[in-house]
């Protein structure tokens, strides 16, 4: 679908995520050819560059990071959609510039980015109402982190809620972005095979991992007051579990797939003190080896605070209580410093209940199916298969599906989906206000109980899979992480 012409303003726009993914991203589009010929970005910041300056920033910091193809006839139309205007975001009295780079014209199609701290959201949104831009054209965007707890989101959305309509407000996760997340409601909805077994009956657990080598870098300020709860589970992990958990929703349109997910947040079992301790493990990473380089201890980072008792993983066994899936065992793990990179979604079916062949049932390993979101794009699915040879001796074999060799065209980073789908106004991929309240409120009690109790992350050393109690977490059920479960080289 061809865009309507729009303007687009990115608050925070000198910042780091403008800089690094927003407008990367537009000059994606840009390049091929999406973008109308007058569409503009508008970036608002403090400083008081000039034009001309501000451009030489979006030159030397953000142009290092597109990955398509640069010309200078590409650029230079890129960089005539750019306007800076300078103003201080929380005054009203300083919108100015920003009236005057807006185009009035109501057939336009206006969004308001906001890559700010989520403590300015509210009053950004008042100062535009002020200013008479929260005009009906208009669509804002909300960049995580939503809030520090259900308080502060319930906040953000009432507040949010004075000046914009539900039906303007895009929460991202960028992580619903992503290609193989869409995948996944493909293969979950787009064939047969899949729907009849997806359920207690047949699943025994299912594994959701985003693990990342990186630490925490230059990010301390806001992670050390986040952790990996906050910056990674309650969002992105949860909304890979929605997605995998949901009831098929009637169409795609955005409130059938929103009610749907909404109702796998809302059926989530609710921890207890005790449930918590045995459910829940948390670890900080201390000193290691990364990809054989020595790296630091969680501690030692830049600005870190010495006794920071704020967890860089999490491993959770979480339940949902419905009838699809009582009984069935989600484990959910995030971490920095981990062993390796990667985002994956491991369903793992249960074990055949009869061996015809001369081999103990307990030898069969169970089919499962595994979803890789990052780094390769793709789906393998582990069955049985007979050996050659003249015995009948069966052995594990993958049928596997890479997106990369299969489709060749060329990929979309999540962002530059996302924002087409913001300036299309398709909601389908941006929470909900109520999901995004349903989310803190089964985080809640964590955060709780954490802030209450004394005892404080295990350390794992970089370079790991986290803590040894996040194997014995899953290994309490019998079962094992898929790294550790896979047959030595
Ligand atoms: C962000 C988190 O939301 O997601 C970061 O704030 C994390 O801490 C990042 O590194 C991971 O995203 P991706 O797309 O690189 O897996």
């Amino acid at each position: 679908m061809a865009l309507t012409d729009f303007d687009l303003v990115l608050f925070g726009g000198s910042g780091d995520l403008a800089m690094r993914k927003l407008l990367p991203a537009m000059y994606a589009r840009d390049i091929a050819n999406d973008l109308p010929p007058t569409a503009r970005i508008i970036c608002v910041g403090r400083h008081e560059w000039s034009q001309e300056e501000f451009l030489a920033t979006v030159e030397s910091t953000s142009k290092p990071h597109i990955k398509a193809a640069i010309n200078d006839k590409g650029w230079s139309r890129f960089t005539q959609r750019i306007v800076y205007a300078s103003l201080n975001a929380t005054d009203a009295s300083t919108y100015a510039p920003l009236v005057e780079a807006l185009r009035a014209d109501d057939k336009l199609t206006r969004v308001y980015y906001l890559a700010t701290p989520p403590h300015l959201f509210a009053q950004i949104c008042d100062n535009l109402k002020e200013a008479g831009l929260a005009t009906p054209n208009s669509r804002v965007v909300l960049e995580k982190p939503l809030g520090r707890d259900l308080e502060s989101a319930k906040q953000i959305n009432a507040e949010v809620g004075k000046v914009f309509a539900e039906s303007q407000i895009y929460r991202i996760d960028h992580y619903l972005g992503k290609e193989t997340v869409q995948n996944l409601l493909a293969l979950r909805f787009g064939n047969i095979l899949f729907e009849p077994l997806w359920r207690r009956e047949w699943i025994s657990d299912v594994q959701i991992t985003i693990a990342e080598k990186i630490g925490v870098g230059n990010r301390m300020g806001y992670y050390d007051t986040s952790g990996a709860l906050r910056d990674m589970l309650q969002n992105h992990l949860l909304q890979l579990l929605c997605i995998v958990a949901m009831e098929p929703p009637t169409s795609i349109a955005p409130d059938a797939v929103r009610d749907a997910k909404l109702q796998v947040l809302r059926s989530l079992k609710r921890f207890t003190p005790t449930t918590l301790a045995q459910n829940i493990v948390r670890g900080q990473y201390r000193s290691g080896h990364v990809d054989g380089k020595a790296v630091p201890s969680y501690r030692d980072e830049p600005d870190a605070p010495q006794q920071s008792s704020t967890e860089t993983f999490v491993a959770i066994k979480a339940e949902i209580d419905t009838w699809r899936w009582a009984g069935v065992p989600f484990y959910l793990r995030t971490g920095k410093r981990m062993a390796d990179s990667l985002a994956e979604i491991v369903v793992r079916f249960k074990q055949i209940p009869h061996s015809i062949f001369n081999q103990p049932t307990s030898s069969f390993q169970p089919n499962s199916l595994v979803i890789r979101l990052q780094p390769d794009e793709g789906l393998s699915m582990n069955l049985m298969a007979k050996t050659p040879g003249d015995s009948m001796r069966l052995k594990q074999a993958e049928l596997e599906l890479d997106f990369r060799e299969q489709f060749k065209t060329p990929r979309m980073d999540a962002y530059e989906r996302l924002l087409l789908d913001v300036l299309r106004g398709q909601l389908t991929l941006f929470m909900r206000g109520d999901e995004l309240e349903a989310a803190w409120e089964w985080v809640e009690p964590i955060l709780d109980h954490w802030e209450e109790d004394d005892s404080v992350p295990i350390p794992y050393s970089a370079g790991t899979w986290g803590p040894a109690a996040a194997s014995a977490l899953i290994g309490r059920d019998g079962l094992q992480w898929r790294e550790e479960a896979l047959p030595e080289d």
